[in-house]
């Protein structure tokens, strides 16, 4: 047979351009500035990102992948799930280990990834769909922070958020999205998510501070996309990449410091914003979690944390929690 891959699109046209405008305009004329770390990633930061997640000094990954690859076939055997969501899918790449277990195990039904960015899941969910021959694809384009209501529903789901993406949000709205994956979740559903933990601040640090220049790269992206989308004309390279551990939030932080004072002109917002010299966009949160923080924060949402797996250096986990 034919793969089946269906796109369902939740994201109508100029909605992110309008969040764009909405997120640079707010954060722009605030005190102090900043920018949501969602608007690195167009093309060249995606790309960026890729050569992070390959840094000597850039361990989450890795480890994951690592630690996925040795309880893959558990996590299904515990889930039997038939069809396997991804939130925040990308391209899919680490996803294959737990396709891999669930087909190995035959309950293997379904694919959904989910993600904002169309190209990418439809490239990735016809890939899969080769791949993984009578598995059917439905890729949902949509943001995980709005649309998790529109998940497929029906059979035993097991809903994937790797990658420690949830160290990107801020307290508050880390616990409104757990407590919407806990609304989408069924009885017979779980939940597997993938956290950083915390670790000694130089390894931490060197992570997000990378003797290549890679991570400094990715963070002046930002500017580079404000540029292009909204006629800016921010020089990146005017602005320093500034990394600091916040040792009581236990969370990464990043910024760009302007170097010297500078007017940017944002043609699309009608806006002419000011640095003093040294003044900084915060650009970044990467939280990093313990496990009693992660079981409360679990349990808050309503979710029970049933497994607990980390690497053997005890650098990232993974979570299996169910409602
Ligand atoms: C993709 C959000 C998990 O926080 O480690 C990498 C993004 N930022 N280097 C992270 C990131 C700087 C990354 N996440």
């Amino acid at each position: 047979a034919a793969p089946s891959v269906v796109v369902e699109n939740h994201l109508p046209a100029g909605a992110l351009a309008g969040a764009l405008r909405a997120d640079a305009l707010a954060g722009l004329t605030a005190t102090p500035k900043r920018l949501p770390p969602k608007w690195f990633y167009d093309e060249r930061g995606g790309r960026l990102f890729d050569e992070i997640t390959r840094l000597p000094e850039y361990y989450p990954t890795r480890r994951e992948r690592e630690l996925l690859a040795a309880v893959a076939a558990e996590v299904a055997q515990l889930t039997g799930a038939d069809t396997l969501v991804e939130l925040g899918s990308g391209t899919s790449e680490k996803t294959r280990l737990l396709l891999d277990a669930l087909r190995d195990k035959r309950t293997l039904r379904r694919f959904v990834p989910f993600d904002v960015d169309s190209a990418t899941l439809t490239a990735a969910g016809a890939a899969v769909a080769e791949a993984y021959p009578g598995v059917a694809v439905h890729a949902v384009v949509g943001d995980f922070e709005h649309h998790l209501d529109v998940l497929p529903a029906g059979g035993r789901r097991l809903v994937a958020f790797l990658g420690s993406t949830l160290g990107n949000f801020e307290p508050e709205p880390r616990a409104e999205f757990l407590h919407a994956v806990a609304a989408t979740l069924g009885p017979h559903d779980a939940l597997l998510l993938g956290t950083d933990l915390v670790k000694g601040p130089e390894r931490l640090l060197a992570a997000y501070d990378d003797s290549a220049g890679v991570t400094a790269e990715f963070n002046r992206n930002v500017l580079h996309v404000l540029n292009r989308e909204l006629g800016a004309d921010f020089d990146p390279d005017a602005f320093d990449h500034v990394v600091t551990w916040d040792a009581e939030r236990e969370w990464i932080e990043m910024h760009l410091r302007a170097q010297d004072a500078v007017e940017v002109r944002v043609p699309a917002l009608d806006l002419t914003v000011r640095f003093a010299r040294g003044e900084t966009i915060h650009t970044e949160v990467s939280a990093k979690f313990r496990r009693e923080t992660v079981q409360a924060e679990l349990a808050a949402a309503g979710l029970e944390l049933t497994h607990w797996w980390t690497d053997p250096a005890g650098d990232v986990a993974l979570s299996l929690a169910v409602p």
